[in-house]
């Protein structure tokens, strides 16, 4: 049977302070320049959810992408959406919401509600220019 990624895209917008607790004032300065601004600043981020499975023999369908939309909205995106990252979403608090850190806090969210399908890659886009993937390892 063959094997068929399938990927919705997402967008939302939300803001951050890249500050890692444990390092000093000028350590974090040092490290993160404008993005340690006390009072943040914000991107506007694209998300791509890739699922892979084998289509269905009746619908042709890998998973109904509507589903995920769905799911991805209810899940990663309203939560996150027009937030403050450091503070405001559960599943971010306590860790630094570099790009890196957020893409691997929303595969652990989606993993455990997809079933049928395996999460195969998500792609985060920051900027046009600074995206990270992630795999799962
Ligand atoms: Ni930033």
């Amino acid at each position: 049977m063959p094997l068929v990624y399938v990927t919705r895209r997402m967008h939302f917008s939300a803001g951050h302070r890249l500050h890692a607790e444990s390092l000093d004032e000028e350590t974090n300065r040092g490290i993160y320049g404008a993005c340690n601004n006390p009072l943040g600043h914000g991107h506007n981020y694209d998300l791509e959810v890739t699922v892979a499975g084998e289509p269905d023999p009746v619908t042709g369908m890998v998973m109904d992408i509507k589903k995920l939309k769905d799911l991805i909205q209810k899940e990663v995106i309203d939560p996150m959406d027009h937030k403050f990252l450091n503070v405001e979403v559960p599943f971010l608090t306590r860790q630094v919401p570099t790009a890196e850190n957020i893409v691997v806090a929303i595969w652990r969210v989606l993993q455990d509600k997809l079933s049928g399908v395996t999460l195969y890659r998500l792609k985060l886009y920051e900027t046009e220019r600074n995206i990270v993937e992630y795999y799962g390892a």
